[in-house]
């Protein structure tokens, strides 16, 4: 593996854009290629085995590519695929996500955490095992439906916002709600309409930059960080497996402040 090879990021859609832009941010001698899996999005509501089928088609797409990392830039994918694609590709480094409910456990000791996520994330093995050391304070919310309005671009919109008002809603009654878990990377765009629906009092909480880091970490154990100049190669190539629209709709997001 040469260091200067770029990274590999891929999400069932644009949702992994969040982690890019945490990525681009934090690696700033780094290139990626970002895939959006669009054309079968969303992943959330199929079953796992045909997740690991299209998460294992994306990585051969990016290793065809030359990455000399991947992020699975995607809880659902990472929740049905990760143990199977690092047993497929031993010698590469595969760095998944999870939601960040241990941090929202450790920051957050009173009142009730909502972990907002798909509902193959929140009903699969790896999210029960997190959830059974992490989770005595916490509330699961699966959100179908909520991926497709921020693959549509829809960060803000009133459906945004009546999605998030019914299902954060409940909890707002007693005053008891310390945390919102972002539990699914497009989610994460969605950070400020969750804050207007829960107030300035709760904490808003995503795994996008204990991801990041942990792609760090594993990219410096094996003298894989790059040292060199990136020259005037781009910093980032964006692939989709959708159309047009959700080319535009990534970079848009990218783009977005
Ligand atoms: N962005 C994905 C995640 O982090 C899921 C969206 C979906 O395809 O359902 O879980």
């Amino acid at each position: 593996m040469n260091s200067s090879a770029p990274i590999g990021i891929f999400d069932s859609g644009v949702g992994g854009i969040s982690v890019l832009k945490t990525a681009l941010a934090l690696l700033p001698k780094e290139r990626f290629v970002y895939y959006g899996d669009s054309a079968h999005a969303p992943y959330g509501t199929r079953p796992e085995e045909e997740v690991r089928v299209l998460a294992r088609n994306v990585t051969e797409f990016l290793l065809k590519k030359g990455c000399k990392a991947i992020v699975i830039a995607c809880n659902t994918a990472t929740c049905a695929a990760a143990q199977a694609l690092r047993e497929e590709n031993k010698n590469l480094i595969i760095v998944g996500m999870e939601p960040a409910l241990k941090l929202a456990h450790d920051t957050c000791p009173e009142g009730t955490i909502a972990v907002l996520a798909t509902p193959l994330s929140l009903s699969s093995a790896k999210y029960r095992a997190l959830y059974e050391k992490y989770g005595e304070h916490s509330v699961s919310v699966p959100c179908a439906g909520l991926m497709e309005l921020v693959e549509k671009g829809e960060t803000d919109s009133a459906e945004v916002t009546e999605y998030l008002s019914e299902k954060l809603g409940p909890f707002m009654t007693d005053g008891s709600l310390s945390a919102v878990v972002l539990g699914c990377t497009h989610y994460v765009f969605l950070k400020d309409a969750v804050k207007r629906v829960v107030g300035d009092r709760v904490r808003v909480l995503d795994g996008n930059e204990g991801t990041v880091r942990q792609l760090m970490r594993r990219l410096n154990e094996q003298g894989l960080l790059n040292e060199g100049a990136l020259a005037d190669l781009p910093r980032c190539e964006l692939n989709t497996s959708g159309s047009e629209e959700d080319l535009a709709v990534m970079k848009m997001l990218l783009e977005k402040p």
